[in-house]
């Protein structure tokens, strides 16, 4: 029997790196890349967009399931409007983990994100890639680092897009995203036992996605 297209699960916190992490091992292994937290993020934009409240779960849930979205040339666009920055916002990030809350949400995306395991590989980020989408994965990594660290971490990416952002504000957001994505009845975010733990609060982009390559080496011949 042939073996199950190959899937790298990489959960964690907001702001852990796991988005870069994930990507640069995508492309060092020719993988294809799933931020599953965009699909979040974008259902977040389009149902305020429409003036969704971000509590009405039967209204997410068609928003999810409807949701008209290209990825290209690293570009996002939500019904034709290019919408790579807005979703990045704090705003969309603070709404996409309230979305996220809600089950019919989550079930609305799940065969949207398994159509992304395609051949040779998927590495695929989030919080329930590990428990909920790709249980089967070959490797579990749980990418965490510290709220001080993750905080300045997005202020720094904020800054650079020259989006507004202050340090305080990006902690206390952190820690009720982190909250919340961990106490939800549903997919809560939690570290797996067959997950392997990296902590990159004094880690750099690099030694993180080698660590990550290591394991791989030794998780696919298992
Ligand atoms: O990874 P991110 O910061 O882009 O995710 C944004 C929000 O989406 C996060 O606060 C919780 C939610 N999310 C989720 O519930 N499950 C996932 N697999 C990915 C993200």
């Amino acid at each position: 029997m042939s073996r199950p297209v190959p899937v790298i699960a990489i959960d964690g916190p907001s702001a852990s790196g796991k988005g870069t992490v994930a990507s640069r091992v995508a492309a060092a292994l020719g993988f294809h890349l799933l931020d599953s937290g965009a699909l979040y993020r974008l259902t977040a934009v389009a149902a305020m967009r429409a003036g969704i409240p971000l509590d009405d779960e039967a209204a997410l849930e068609r928003v999810s399931a409807g949701l008209d979205v290209r990825f290209a040339d690293g570009q996002t666009w939500l019904a034709g409007d290019e919408v790579s920055d807005a979703m990045r916002s704090e705003a969309a990030s603070v709404g996409a983990s309230r979305v996220a809350v809600h089950g019919g949400v989550r079930s609305a995306l799940l065969d949207r994100q398994r159509a992304f395991r395609q051949p040779p590989g998927l590495v695929a980020d989030g919080r329930d890639m590990g428990s909920v989408v790709f249980p089967d994965a070959r490797l579990k990594v749980f990418l965490t680092a510290s709220v001080e660290v993750r905080a300045e971490r997005r202020y720094k990416q904020l800054i650079e897009k020259g989006l507004s952002a202050n340090l305080e504000s990006l902690s206390q957001d952190l820690r009720e995203r982190d909250e919340r994505d961990s106490r939800r009845a549903h997919a809560p975010l939690v570290q797996l036992p067959d997950a392997i733990a990296l902590d990159t609060s004094s880690m750099s982009v690099d030694a993180a996605v080698r660590f990550v390559l290591d394991a791989w080496e030794k998780a696919k011949v298992g």
